[in-house]
Order: structure tokens, then sequence, then C-alpha cells
């Protein structure tokens, strides 16, 4: 058994080895993700707490290589606390699909935590309040590149206002990592037409995702 001076000196080793934080296990991560849902479940940071039936704090894998960040929980998401369940959702697990990626190999979340009444966007504050919550899951889960499904996550993450069509054209970057904007499937099932260019960046996208380190 490892004695408690050895296990200093490799804790010493890895701090002076310039390893500022040991990395936690992967049951750690799952655990400490619990542990924040649980804890943030009474939020009531923002009036959006008033209307909810459940915080939607996100899920999927702790070691996701790509974080999907979409705009706020819908009626389904609300009821059953669980992001992307309804319509808009089913579409985004078959376009994962259609890219040969399983939903449980990414992690899935929002900007706003809460459904907004009636489905509408949002606001700036309410966004703000809840960007710690989604800064912290980027330091948990360490993923390696983002995917940001419409306007509202983009615009409000990479501060600007630039449009959809320019922002999907190149690859944005994040808290120094890639970032993929791409239409909401919410927008896709309103317009058809959308459907092509959307293929289009989802291969953009897969491409770079496949050549990701393991
Ligand atoms: N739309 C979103 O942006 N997020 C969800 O979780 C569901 C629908």
């Amino acid at each position: 058994m490892i004695s408690r001076k050895q296990l200093r000196q490799h804790l010493e080793l890895l701090l002076n080895s310039g390893i500022k934080e040991i990395e936690k296990s992967g049951v750690d991560r799952k655990e400490k993700l619990q542990e924040l849902a649980i804890q943030y479940a009474q939020c009531s940071k923002c009036d959006l707490s008033q209307g909810r039936t459940n915080l939607v704090y996100g899920e999927g894998n702790p070691f996701a290589k790509v974080m999907i960040i979409g705009e706020a929980p819908g009626q389904q998401e609300d009821l059953k606390g669980r992001p992307f369940i309804g319509r808009a959702g089913e579409l985004l697990t078959k376009m994962l699909a259609a890219i040969q990626i399983q939903r449980d190999e990414v992690y899935i979340t929002n900007i706003a935590k809460c459904r907004p009444p009636a489905n509408r966007e949002p606001t700036i504050a309410e966004r703000a309040a809840c960007l710690p919550y989604l800064i912290e899951q980027i330091q948990i889960i360490q993923p390696q590149m983002f995917l940001f499904l419409g306007l509202v996550s983009a615009q409000f993450l990479l501060n600007t206002n630039a449009s959809l069509g320019e922002l999907r054209k190149e690859v944005q970057t994040f808290m120094d990592r890639p970032a993929y904007v791409i239409y909401h499937p919410a927008a896709l099932l309103r317009n058809e037409h959308l459907k092509r260019p959307a293929w289009e960046d989802l291969q953009r996208f897969q491409k770079h995702y496949l050549s990701l380190n393991t």
C-alpha cells in the first residue's frame, strides 16, 4: 500500500512538473455533476425559477469531447428535467446519428437552465445568471470543442451581434477551444430550406470531431 509520504512525494512531483490540477476520475466527474445538479435545483437567481417545474442542468458523458449548448429548456424539458427531449431534441438526436455520434457520447446543456414563459428567448440577465453554471460544467468536463445550437447561445457566448449566417461560416473560438455554430434544430423544423446548409455544417463539424484526440 502506498504510504502518505509516497503519496505526498507523488503529488509534489506532479505539481512541480507544472500540472496544477490533479485529473479527477470519471466517477468523480459524474458525481460532481450530479451533486451540482441537486445543489442548483433550488436556484432562485432569476425570475425563471418561479415558473419552472424542473431546472434542466444538462446530461451526457462526463468525458465528452464536445459540449453541445442550446438556448433554454422547452415544455417537455421543463417537465422531465432533461435537455432536448421534445421535437427539437428528437431532431438533434437524429442529426447526431447522421454523423455517427451517439447522444450518450456528448454532453448537452443550455444557456438558460430554466424554461422561459411561452418559450420566449431568455433575457440577457437570465443568461448571465446561469453563465457560472455553464462555465463550471466546462471546467469539470473539459470538452475539446463546442457545438452551439442557434443564435442565442452563439451570440451570447461569443459576445457578438453577428448573424447565424456569418457565424456558421467560420470556426469560432470559445474558452480557447473551437466552437461550431449551427442552426437550432427548432429552426430546421420550421424551415425546410435550412436543412441543406445545416447538413453541410454538420459534415464540417464531424470532420473536426473525428480529428480530435481520444
Ligand atoms: N431547445 C433548446 O434550446 N434547448 C432544449 O433543451 C430544448 C429545446
